[in-house]
């Protein structure tokens, strides 16, 4: 059987439209079946950008991975409120990044973005600005602890790693693997039992 975070997806595809609005901004996300949280953009994952676009009011043509970016809501969102900054989005799921290379070009008519499949970092090798990541917690704390070492390592100085996690799904382990690798880890928000961190890379 396979989950939405397979590589290969076996559950047949029927694809659908759903709504989602932040700041004023409307999306329209295609999404599918064998991908995270097809019926609706995930409380985290919007509480995260909520919490990122307070932070960041402005941005210019810098570097952001989306890890484990899903059917794209990260990528197409950011994209739309930051016109000049450069976009990876990864993921293991093909299903998820295909949907993603649409809805990117479906919410903001442009093409300059770069989608494509990797396992964590395997296929990775740039650094970034800005790493963004809701972990997929059902792949295991191995995949999720590896993320957070890698981003890490893929960050520029002053780099920024953003990440939002359910206190129920081990946020507080999530904080203290963070804090120990960073040697910083500020928590921006607690909502709904929900927890956005931020930690600086400040190598
Ligand atoms: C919690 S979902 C978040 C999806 C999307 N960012 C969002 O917020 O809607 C985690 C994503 O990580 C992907 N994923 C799982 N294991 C992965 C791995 N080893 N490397 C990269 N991505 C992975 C899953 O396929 C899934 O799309």
């Amino acid at each position: 059987m396979s989950h939405y975070f397979s590589e290969k997806q076996d559950v047949k595809s029927a694809k659908k439209v759903i709504n989602y609005k932040i700041k004023d901004e409307k999306f329209e996300f295609l999404t599918d079946n064998g991908v995270f949280s097809k019926t609706k953009v995930d409380f985290g994952t919007d509480a995260m950008l909520r919490v990122f676009l307070d932070e960041n009011k402005k941005l210019g043509n810098i570097q952001i991975l989306d890890i484990g970016c899903g059917y794209g809501v990260v990528s197409a969102v950011l994209k739309r409120f930051f016109e000049k900054v450069k976009i990876l989005s990864t993921d293991v799921n093909e299903r998820a990044l295909e949907l993603t290379k649409e809805n990117i070009k479906k919410n903001n008519g442009k093409d300059d973005f770069e989608v494509r499949k990797s396992f964590v970092f395997e296929n990775i090798s740039e650094n970034f600005d800005i790493i963004l990541s809701n972990p997929p917690i059902r792949a295991g704390k191995q995949v999720i602890f590896q993320i957070y070492e890698e981003s890490f390592s893929h960050l520029n100085k002053d780099g920024k790693f953003y990440c939002v996690i359910q206190t129920k799904h081990g946020a507080k382990s999530t904080q203290k693997e963070l804090h120990k690798l960073f040697g910083n880890c500020t928590t921006l928000a607690i909502e709904s039992g929900y927890r956005i961190f931020k930690c600086v890379n400040k190598k």
